[in-house]
């Protein structure tokens, strides 16, 4: 039972609950097993990755280490975070990842595929990366190409309470982003399109046009 526990933070497929000052049971909505996502946190995490500790897994739900911090996104909305330090972050985060060794058995590099500042949380021991639902293997600049894409949707919808510095990020990420965000825009708009379940491109072509500089 959840009613009785604290509602720490909703994002779009997940509720968040605190269990005490150091774990969180992240309740998913509709993902029925998290196995897979909590062993390849688990690997990232020993091989020196800042990912929050994973403690137990039940179906959908994982209960694993709180962490204590706004994320990169509030950081950027309430001005604690500035746009340039939040892009070395993020740009920095997906260095690291796509250097890190493959999954044993794994071909290619390890992806998040939702790598944005939604999903990065500042603590004090530095930015730790969250929401690995979609992480898996592939080729480096997909995810880079991902993380441009989510920020220039964000940047396009007045909706967002962050869309004004969101585009500032972009084009500072874009300009310091690791390898090529632009090869592999396609399969990212394809992918982005599989996770928010859109019928065509339509939500996605704003974005896809202020990345390539059209406004
Ligand atoms: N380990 C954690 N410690 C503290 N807060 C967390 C933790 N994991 C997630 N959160 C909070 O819950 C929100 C939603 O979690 P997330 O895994 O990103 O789910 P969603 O798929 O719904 O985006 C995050 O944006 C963050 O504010
Ligand atoms: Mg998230």
């Amino acid at each position: 039972m959840t009613s009785d526990l604290e509602l720490l933070a909703s994002g779009n497929e997940a509720d968040v609950y605190a269990l005490n000052d150091c774990r969180v049971l992240r309740r998913h909505r509709w993902m029925d097993d998290v196995s897979g996502e909590a062993e390849l946190m688990a690997y990232v995490g020993s091989v020196g990755y800042p990912v929050p500790e994973v403690f137990a897994v039940h179906g959908g739900d994982m209960e694993m280490e709180r962490l204590h911090g706004p994320t990169m996104a509030q950081g950027l909305i309430s001005g604690e975070v500035s746009v340039a330090e939040g892009v070395t972050m993020l740009t920095g985060l997906l260095r690291r990842l796509h250097a890190l060794p493959p999954l044993p058995g794994g071909t290619g590099r390890i992806l998040h595929l939702d790598l944005h500042p939604e999903n990065v949380v500042v603590t004090e021991r530095g930015p730790v990366v969250i929401d690995w639902v979609n992480a898996r293997d592939g080729e480096p600049d997909l995810d880079v190409a991902l993380s441009a894409l989510i920020m220039a949707m964000v940047a396009t919808d007045d909706g967002y309470e962050w869309a004004a510095p969101a585009g500032e990020f972009v084009d500072a990420f874009l300009a310091a982003a690791p390898g090529d965000p632009f090869r592999r825009l396609d399969e990212a708009m394809a992918v982005r399109r599989r996770q928010l379940r859109l019928d065509d491109d339509t939500a996605l072509e704003p974005a896809v046009r202020r990345m390539r500089g059209v406004r």
